[in-house]
């Protein structure tokens, strides 16, 4: 039931704060500003590396997971899609933990992933959205979100839960390598916790989204930047665009633009920038005016302290809240989200049921 939304998609977006805390509900321990996980029958403590896969979207939340799990745990991290991994004969080391992030829990190239590490020795968790499926059942460790059935076959919900989850998996590893202090872990809660205000701050920007999304749905090539963690979602925003409004989007990491992406830049290409305020801010924005100055058509996305510092170059901007770093890709996911959408709906393209996808990819 679509309820008061014309798309499953729309819906799912406007279902994130909700479906966000209730997955957040389940890994914090508000009162004592704790974050947990479900009990485990291996200690974290001795977890050397971690090697995460996935596809798609999911594999994203993977790269996000790289930037936190490396920056709180200092564990080494390695993201593969699941299609590369099961064929590439990775280097297993004992002591690894590998974690499969999937919504449906059937994909076929992550379920193999999943059987290869099993069979090599390899303690396992997953980040899965359907108890019941396969990867459910397998995986060492069940980290489940709880987003409820995604049926848009562009995964939204799903994305941020993952996020949520991950973001637990990378407190609960830096705690238990010792790298957390008690007053650093009650601050990361305290963040957490703000996330799904944050989410429904960043949907009242819909209206907004919706008025730029003519111009967007006319450009042939369409590109985002973004660094950090914010680069993963540059790409999120890529996929999302192509995958229901059938438009070329591509995303970079920001800093590489000038190595080869700039090229394409002329004032027929819009060009999507996510950018918090915070340390790479600077660094980001001084991409984004060496692409303005070669015509690019930029949209920027930061919240009023960025907005307020990149001056009044782009041609649109959607003001995100204030938020720690540690959350920005779950609220900046939103008007990624909602621009890819509202775009599809501009083209009139089926937004619920895109050209040549399956919601669950069981055949590799
Ligand atoms: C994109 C999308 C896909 C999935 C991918 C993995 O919007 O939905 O890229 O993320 O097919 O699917 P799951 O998470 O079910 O393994």
């Amino acid at each position: 039931d679509k309820g008061n939304h014309r798309h499953f998609m729309q819906k799912e977006i406007y279902e994130q704060p909700v479906v966000v805390a209730q997955t957040l509900g389940s890994y914090l321990r508000p009162l004592e500003e704790q974050v947990a996980l479900p009990d485990m029958d291996f200690d974290l403590k001795s977890i050397e590396r971690v090697a995460i896969v996935a596809c798609g979207t999911a594999s994203y939340v993977g790269m996000i997971g790289k930037y936190w799990i490396e920056r709180f745990a200092r564990v080494p991290v390695e993201v593969d899609v699941a299609s590369e991994f099961r064929y590439r004969d990775p280097v297993l080391l004992s002591n690894t933990l590998g974690v499969v992030v999937s919504q449906s829990g059937e994909t076929a190239d992550t379920l193999a992933a999943l059987r290869h590490m099993r069979a090599n020795a390899v303690t396992t968790a997953g980040i899965i959205n359907v108890p019941t499926s396969s990867m459910a059942r397998e995986v060492d460790l069940l980290l489940p979100t709880h987003a409820g059935p995604e049926i848009g076959v562009a995964s939204t919900k799903a994305f941020t839960c993952q996020l949520a989850v991950m973001a637990a998996l990378a407190v609960n590893l830096a705690r238990a390598k010792g790298r957390l202090t008690r007053d650093e872990e009650r601050e990361i809660v305290r963040h957490l916790v703000e996330a799904p205000a944050a989410l429904n701050a960043a949907i009242e920007h819909d209206e907004e989204i919706q008025a730029m999304a003519h111009t967007i749905a006319a450009a042939r090539d369409v590109l985002y930047l973004g660094r950090g963690p914010d680069y993963p979602l540059a790409l999120e925003g890529a996929l999302k665009l192509k995958e229901i409004s059938y438009i070329h989007a591509e995303g970079y990491a920001s800093g590489e633009m000038k190595h080869g992406p700039i090229a394409l830049i002329d004032d027929s290409v819009p060009l999507i920038v996510l950018a918090p305020s915070g340390p790479l801010f600077d660094k980001t924005v001084s991409n984004m005016q060496e692409a303005m100055a070669r015509g690019a058509q930029v949209v920027l996305i930061s919240d009023a302290e960025g907005l307020a510092a990149a001056g009044d170059g782009p041609i649109a901007t959607i003001e995100m809240p204030k938020v720690h770093p540690l959350i920005a890709p779950l609220v900046y996911a939103v008007p990624v989200q909602l621009l890819a959408y509202h775009v599809a709906v501009a083209k009139g393209t089926d937004v619920d049921q895109p050209r040549n996808l399956a919601k669950s990819v069981t055949v590799e």
